[in-house]
């Protein structure tokens, strides 16, 4: 399959090309710099141009996606724009703008706390829950299919983010990638594939 890969320099992106390639697909990497096509999916006319640029695909996969970290007391009004902007319209917009393009299926990008809230990631909450609302609602009108992987902390993200999840079990990032592959290759739609 042709497969568009959004974010695809990043911990999970680099992970999921890896794992795709292996299977044989042909990937077009996409993200703000480094890739094949650079697009900032924050910019609904920069998402236009990359589907222009690089046309017609069987899926769409979706690794990128960016919310504020703070503790909700030093949490701005702003901030939580920045956050659904980053993680949720841009995810929303690429499946708007790429039905025109896209034969087979979208997988975007959530995780653990839609379902595991931690201090200060109210946003990563709020993102993650709107997400995984949109792939069950879009897939009982979309002719395409739609899923999101929703993966808990990566072991190869640990020295970042591992402060924050204690007591969560890390799982290798290759695991999260591999639910990629059971949203492309396999059949079904409005899923989210829990990793870990
Ligand atoms: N790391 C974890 O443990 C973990 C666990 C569960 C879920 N997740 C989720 O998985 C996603 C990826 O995480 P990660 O750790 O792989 O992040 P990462 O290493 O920071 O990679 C992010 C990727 O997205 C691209 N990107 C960022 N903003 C973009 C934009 N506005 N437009 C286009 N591309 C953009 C980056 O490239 P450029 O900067 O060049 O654009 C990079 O390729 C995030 O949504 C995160 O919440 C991560």
């Amino acid at each position: 399959m042709r497969i568009l890969l959004v974010g695809a320099t990043g911990t999970l992106g680099q992970s999921v090309r890896e794992v795709l390639r292996e299977r044989s697909h042909e990937v077009v990497t996409a993200s703000r710099k480094g890739s094949d096509v650079s697009v900032d999916i924050t910019d609904p006319e920069s998402i236009r141009a990359m589907y222009e640029q690089v046309g017609k695909v069987h899926a769409v996969a979706s690794a990128a996606g960016s919310v504020p970290w703070l503790p909700f007391g030093e949490l701005r009004y702003q901030d939580v724009l920045d956050g659904v902007a980053g993680k949720v319209v841009s995810q929303v917009e690429l499946v708007r703008q790429g039905a025109a393009y896209v034969a087979g299926s979208f997988t975007l990008i959530t995780g653990v706390l839609a379902r595991e809230p931690l201090r200060t990631g109210a946003v990563a909450s709020l993102a993650n829950g709107a997400i995984e609302a949109f792939v069950r609602a879009a897939a009982i009108e979309l002719p395409q299919r739609v899923n999101a992987v929703s993966p808990t902390i990566f072991t190869e993200s640990v020295d970042v983010y591992g402060d924050l999840f204690v007591g969560f079990e890390p799982v290798p990032v290759r695991q999260a990638a591999n639910a990629y592959v059971r949203s492309i290759e396999g059949h079904q739609t409005g899923q989210v594939y829990m990793v870990g």
